[in-house]
C-alpha cells in the first residue's frame, strides 16, 4: 500500500505528493484547468480522471515502444505513481502543422504542414508567458548540457513518430504538443504528462478541435471533446 505523505507542489493541473516509496512520487490530477498562462482558469468536473487514465495510456504505449518514461502505474481514477525526477525547465514543443503562437509569432498563414516537423524549446516560466529560448540558452544559462539537448530533441521525435501513427490510425490529427523531460539515475527520462490539456488534436474527418483549445476558446464540451478522442484511440474509461 502505498502511502500519500507531503505536498511538494501544487501547479495549474496537477499536485505531486511524496511517498512511503522512495523515490517515487504520487501525481494527482485535478479539475483545474488554465490557459493563457494561468489567466484564464476554471474546474471541468471529470477532466482529472479523463487526463489521468489518457496519460497512463499514453506513457504504456510510449514505454511498450522503447521510449523511459517516469509513469509507473495508475493508483486510483485521479492519481498515478512516477518516478521522481529533477525537471529541466525547460518545454519541448514539436509542429507537425503550423497554428497556435507559431502563427502569431511569425505571421505565418494558419494549417501549413510541415515536411520536417518543427521543434521548439520554451522556458518553464509563466511570469514571462513561457519564452520562446534556444538551444545556446540552455547551455549559456547552464539549464542544460549538449547532450541533454540532443537526447531531449532525439526522443521528442521518436514520440514524435510513434504518436503521429497512434493519432492517425485512430482518425485524428497530432497538430502539436508539449512534452518535459527529467533528470533521473537511469539517465534524462520522459516526465510530467501527454494529455489533451498539452497537445492540439484534430478531427481527421471534420478538421473539429478536440483539445484544450476548446477551453481557451469558449468553444465548450472540452472534457466531452478528451473523452471522444480517448474512445477513438480505444482507451477504456
Ligand atoms: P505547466 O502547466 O506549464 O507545466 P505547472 O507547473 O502549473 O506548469 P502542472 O502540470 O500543474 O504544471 O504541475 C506539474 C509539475 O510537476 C510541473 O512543474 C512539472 O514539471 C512537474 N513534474 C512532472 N513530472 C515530474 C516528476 N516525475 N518529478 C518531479 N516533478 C515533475
Ligand atoms: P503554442 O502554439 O506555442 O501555444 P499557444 O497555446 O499559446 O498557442 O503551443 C504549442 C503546443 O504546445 C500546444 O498544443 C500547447 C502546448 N504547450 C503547452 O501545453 N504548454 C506550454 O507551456 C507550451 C509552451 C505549449
Amino acid at each position: 500500500m502505498i502511502e500519500k505523505k507531503e505536498l511538494l507542489s501544487e501547479g495549474k493541473a496537477k499536485s505531486l505528493y511524496s511517498t512511503s516509496n522512495n523515490g517515487e512520487l504520487l501525481m494527482v490530477y485535478r479539475d483545474d484547468t488554465s490557459a493563457f498562462d494561468g489567466k484564464k482558469t476554471e474546474a471541468l468536473k471529470g477532466k482529472g480522471e479523463i487526463n489521468n487514465r489518457f496519460n497512463a495510456f499514453i506513457m504504456e504505449y510510449l514505454s511498450d515502444n522503447g521510449i523511459n518514461t517516469h509513469f509507473l502505474k495508475e493508483t486510483s481514477n485521479n492519481e498515478s505513481l512516477v518516478k521522481s525526477l529533477d525537471m529541466l525547465p525547460v518545454e519541448c514543443v514539436v509542429r507537425n502543422i503550423a497554428t497556435g503562437s507559431l502563427c502569431r509569432r511569425l505571421g505565418v498563414e494558419q494549417g501549413l504542414k510541415f515536411e520536417n516537423p518543427l521543434f521548439e524549446f520554451f522556458l518553464k516560466n509563466d511570469e514571462l508567458g513561457d519564452p520562446l529560448i534556444n538551444d545556446n540558452h540552455i547551455i549559456a544559462f547552464e539549464w542544460g548540457t549538449q547532450e541533454e539537448i540532443d537526447k531531449m530533441k532525439e526522443l521528442t521525435f521518436k514520440i514524435n513518430e510513434l504518436l503521429c501513427s497512434l493519432f492517425d490510425d485512430a482518425g485524428l490529427i497530432l497538430v502539436d504538443y508539449k512534452v518535459e523531460y527529467g533528470r533521473h539515475s537511469e539517465g534524462l527520462i520522459l516526465g510530467d504528462e501527454f494529455t489533451p490539456d498539452g497537445c492540439r488534436i484534430w478531427d481527421k474527418e471534420t478538421g473539429e478541435s478536440l483539445d484544450k483549445d476548446r477551453f481557451r476558446k469558449d468553444l465548450g464540451d472540452v472534457v466531452e471533446s478528451y473523452q471522444i478522442v480517448a474512445h477513438k484511440l480505444g482507451i477504456s474509461i
